[in-house]
């Protein structure tokens, strides 16, 4: 089965970038958000990364317009839902994925392929929300999906052979290079990645260093490209919150506690840069 069109579901940071590659590698795009303004937000940042990948001569003006007249948007999931693959990429919630996925589920074609962009829950999970287990699948792109070349994929249980093929040959159309993680809470990146932002957040708790000294010690120290928690603010720190209780909660192991002034600031609407705030501040 070739995939001609993709739906995104969700415009936020992650949605648009996704919605952005697919967009760019030829695949015709449609994007849903719950409103106009959101999915109008989505579209403006995909035009801000065209624009620079253009003045970077990453891509040329005639490919920019072009991606641009193979997107549109909707505030409609049955809508998006009218296509060969659909990508969902809205808030870490299984609550919310599940609604999502049983609208999906019902409107889409029964060849569709229905995909997440979690950061850690379960496939098998997710798959159970629908009738067609066999054709849904991890697609976890790392953010900035523009930037970032990996897309980590994931098998559920009953993820087919056939499914698991086409989204590495999409992701690999969209220039991306894929790992395959087995289902298990955070599959491999944020099994990883997220204890040790989790501990960065407890080393500011405890007082060890500053917020400026932890993240130039794991910058000039390890060689990361952001300190921790500078990318804790990048991701959002309600999806960081997420991650740590499925890890917590799904493995049952104390390690993975997710730091209690992590939470403190998810309570205070403090969710890192997308909101304005978070372990630094980016008002104006
Ligand atoms: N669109 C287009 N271009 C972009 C862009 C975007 N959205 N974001 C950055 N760029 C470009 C910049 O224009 C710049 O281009 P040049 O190199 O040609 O100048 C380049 O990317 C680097 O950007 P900056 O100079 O602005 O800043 P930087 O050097 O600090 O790089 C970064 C930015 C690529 C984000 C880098 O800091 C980085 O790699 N950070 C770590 C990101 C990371 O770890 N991501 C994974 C998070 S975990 C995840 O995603 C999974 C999960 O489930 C939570
Ligand atoms: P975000 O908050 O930037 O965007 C989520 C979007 O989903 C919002 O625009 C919201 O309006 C929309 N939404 C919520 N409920 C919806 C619904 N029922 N129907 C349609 N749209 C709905 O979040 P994000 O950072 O883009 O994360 C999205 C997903 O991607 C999450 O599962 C997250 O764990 C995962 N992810 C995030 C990152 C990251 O670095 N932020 C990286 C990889 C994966």
């Amino acid at each position: 089965m070739e995939i001609k069109k993709i739906g995104v579901i969700g415009a936020g940071q992650m949605g648009n970038g996704i919605a952005q590659v697919a967009a760019v590698a030829g695949y015709e795009v449609i994007m849903a958000d719950l409103s106009g303004p959101a999915t109008q937000k989505g579209m403006a940042t995909i035009g801000k990364s065209l624009s620079k990948l253009l003045a970077k001569e990453r891509i040329s003006a005639d490919l920019r317009d072009a991606t641009l007249s193979r997107l549109s948007t909707t505030t409609s999931i049955e809508d998006a839902a009218q296509c060969d693959l659909v990508i969902e990429a809205v808030v870490e919630s299984a609550a919310v994925k599940q609604q999502v996925f049983q609208t999906l589920d019902k409107a889409a074609a029964a060849h569709t392929i229905l995909a997440s962009n979690t950061s850690s829950i379960s496939i098998t999970k997710i798959g159970g929300f629908t009738d067609r287990a066999d054709k849904v699948v991890g697609m976890h792109f790392m953010n900035p999906v523009p930037i970032m070349k990996l897309v980590e994929l994931i098998r559920g249980l009953a993820t087919s052979d056939e499914t698991y093929m086409a989204v590495k040959t999409a992701s690999e159309r969209m220039g991306k290079t894929t790992v395959l993680a087995q289902d298990y809470p955070g599959f491999i990146v944020n099994r990883v990645l997220m204890p040790m932002i989790n501990e960065a957040a407890y080393t500011l708790m405890e007082g060890v260093g500053s917020v400026e000294d932890i993240d130039i010690a794991m910058k000039l120290g390890t060689n990361q490209p952001m300190g921790p928690l500078t990318l804790a603010d990048f991701i959002g720190l309600d999806t960081c919150l997420a991650i740590m209780e499925v890890l917590h909660v799904n493995l049952g192991d104390s390690k993975y506690r997710p730091c209690p002034l992590l939470r403190k600031y998810v309570d205070a609407g403090w969710l890192g840069r997308k909101s304005g705030r978070g372990f630094y501040s980016y008002e104006a």
